[in-house]
């Protein structure tokens, strides 16, 4: 039988929407999916990702800075969050990557403003700066959304205690090696969520109901 393309046309649109609605349900779902799997590959490969962007990150940082930035990229700085991951529960250390992650968010904001001011408005710092701390706000909702599906009898991750601390007014000089910690340690802290992700996959993820297993 011939089907003209106009006849054709609804039901085309009914599967297109058909399509649709699987897949933001299936959006919504993911919070809640009994496989474990799924949110934790999903937080591993944005962190991956997000891993990989900093690396060029740092690349592009350093060209910016001019002279001597390999230099004081070296540096240190008490104000910036630690990469270390705490705690002895996979629950716990889910919490810990969560309020890292969460305590770099206003860093990098600040980092970004400092470099708006410094840098020409066209610069591909700013792009690469603004887009690492999109997906990193990203990955902060995606973490929630893993803990609250491995561990939905206990509480959501609390955002960190009290405010973070900012470094004071900074010259221009400290302004760029503030910028360097930053992203470095930023760097090293995906490393660090991308190993305690595996882990936590060998230990979750092997016997469903992962949920069962870790209940208090
Ligand atoms: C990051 O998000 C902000 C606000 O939503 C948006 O204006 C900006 O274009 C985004 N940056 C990139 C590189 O996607």
């Amino acid at each position: 039988m011939y089907v003209s393309p106009l006849e054709s046309f609804p039901s085309a649109l009914l599967s297109l929407l058909l399509v649709m609605a699987v897949h933001s349900s299936r959006t919504i779902s993911l919070c809640r999916s009994q496989n474990c799997g799924i949110p934790l590959q999903q937080s591993l490969k944005l962190t991956r990702l997000i891993h990989k962007e900093s690396v060029e990150l740092i690349r592009t940082y350093k060209a910016s800075q001019g002279a001597m930035s390999e230099l004081f990229c070296k540096s240190s700085s008490s104000e910036v969050p630690k990469p270390k991951i705490s705690g002895l529960e996979p629950s716990e250390r889910l919490v810990s990557v969560s309020s890292i992650l969460q305590s770099f968010l206003p860093h990098f904001q600040r980092v970004l403003e400092q470099q708006t001011d410094l840098q020409s408005p066209s610069s591909r710092l700013l792009t690469e700066l603004s887009n690492v701390r999109n997906r990193s706000t990203s990955l902060a909702s995606v973490i929630n959304c893993l803990y609250q599906n491995l561990f939905p009898n206990l509480p959501a991750p609390e955002p960190a205690e009290g405010p973070t601390q900012l470094p004071p007014p900074q010259n221009i000089f400290q302004q760029k090696v503030y910028g360097c910690v930053v992203l470095r340690r930023f760097k090293e802290f995906l490393l660090n969520v991308a190993r305690e992700l595996r882990t936590l996959k060998g230990r979750v993820c092997r016997r469903p109901p992962a949920n069962a297993f870790f209940r208090r």
